[in-house]
């Protein structure tokens, strides 16, 4: 069973911090090379990017999916202004003082709301980040912070939800499709491939500029325990995802573009086909860093096991079925193996 560090509750008040760097948050000692078991950047190779109107789109993202577990996607039709909205909506909420943004703290064992990385009780260092979570509506949340403009806000937070819903269920059946699934054969998909009762969650995260930058670590190696992710960022750098063998790759920031990432969800349903990609986020010392995620998942009821046309002889079914939440219990408990504690043994 994985340790649960309880540092989960402090704050950090990252203005109070610019000038100094506490130990709390360092991840390695001065001057030592070997960060992470992995160096940065030690391949040219680049993670696809796929144009959405490709008339072979489907095709360019199973390939992405089988080898990498992630890609950048543009010509979504998601219109630039809902991502400088949505980063307005980050930089007003972020440069909130700490006891302002505390109204909307999140409880010890709540969801939503203002603190730390999500998965930071899973490591002993602190991360050089800040996280807003929201479930479906911000109001009551955005009311405690800002009770003159909140309407606003929430208008920005709920068209954004919605543009996501949509790009999410088409994602969905280009990807069930280039693994010869249809959406019949996913019982909760719709007659028409909507995905009406997916589950997602929105994070706005915030990665301030950092005094020691090559000793914080952002966002600690993870992967998403979701079917699918779709990652905005500003044009700040930051985020690597791990290639076998060849260590981090940057997915440096692509104006307009959108980072898809397969979660451990989907992982299991492709039968082990599609990897979860593990990622992480590395600071630097002049430019905050923002970047929203919208993870997404099944409906709380549905059982997710791999898909039966991906199982046959000599395919041995490789996962048990687990319902999102039933995963989320896994995970807490075996960090990074979650996905072998759901594997079928044999
Ligand atoms: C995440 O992995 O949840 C966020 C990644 C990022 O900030 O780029
Ligand atoms: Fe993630």
């Amino acid at each position: 069973d994985h340790p649960v560090y309880l540092h989960h509750h402090k704050h950090p008040d990252f203005n109070s911090l610019q000038q100094q760097f506490p130990e709390s948050y360092a991840w390695t000692q001065p001057d030592s090379d070997h960060h992470h078991h992995y160096s940065d950047n030690t391949t040219t190779n680049t993670v696809p990017v796929i144009d959405f109107k490709d008339p072979n789109a489907s095709n360019l993202i199973g390939h992405a999916c089988k080898t990498w577990g992630v890609f950048q996607l543009v010509n979504h039709g998601i219109p630039i202004k809902l991502f400088t909205d949505i980063q307005t909506a980050c930089l007003a909420l972020f440069s909130l003082p700490l006891h302002q943004k505390l109204k909307a703290a999140r409880s010890p064992d709540g969801v939503a709301g203002y603190g730390r990385a999500r998965i930071s009780s899973f490591f002993p260092k602190l991360m050089w980040s800040e996280c807003f979570t929201i479930l479906d509506s911000p109001l009551h949340l955005f009311l405690q912070l800002w009770p003159q403009e909140y309407a606003k806000y929430c208008e920005i937070v709920k068209e954004y939800e919605a543009a996501m819903k949509k790009l999410a269920a088409k994602l969905m059946c280009l990807v069930l499709a280039s693994l010869g699934i249809s959406k019949e054969d996913i019982k909760w998909a719709g007659p028409r491939g909507e995905f009406n009762g997916a589950c997602a969650a929105l994070h706005l995260n915030s990665y301030p500029s950092c005094p020691d930058p090559d000793r914080a670590m952002g966002l600690a190696a993870h992967t998403d325990s979701t079917l699918l992710t779709i990652l905005h960022q500003n044009n700040v750098s930051g985020l690597q995802v791990l290639k076998d063998g060849e260590g981090w790759v940057a997915l440096p920031p692509l104006a307009g573009g959108l980072v898809i990432n397969i979660g451990d969800l989907l992982h299991i349903l492709s039968n082990g086909l599609y990897p979860s990609v593990l990622h992480r986020v590395r600071v630097n010392r002049s430019r905050q860093r923002f970047s929203v995620a919208y993870l997404y998942g099944p409906p709380t009821n549905v059982e997710i096991s791999p898909n039966e046309k991906l199982v046959g002889p000599g395919r041995p079914s490789l996962f048990q079925s687990v319902t999102w939440n039933e995963y989320l219990g896994k995970k807490a408990k075996h960090f990074n193996k979650a996905l072998s504690a759901v594997r079928v043994s044999s």
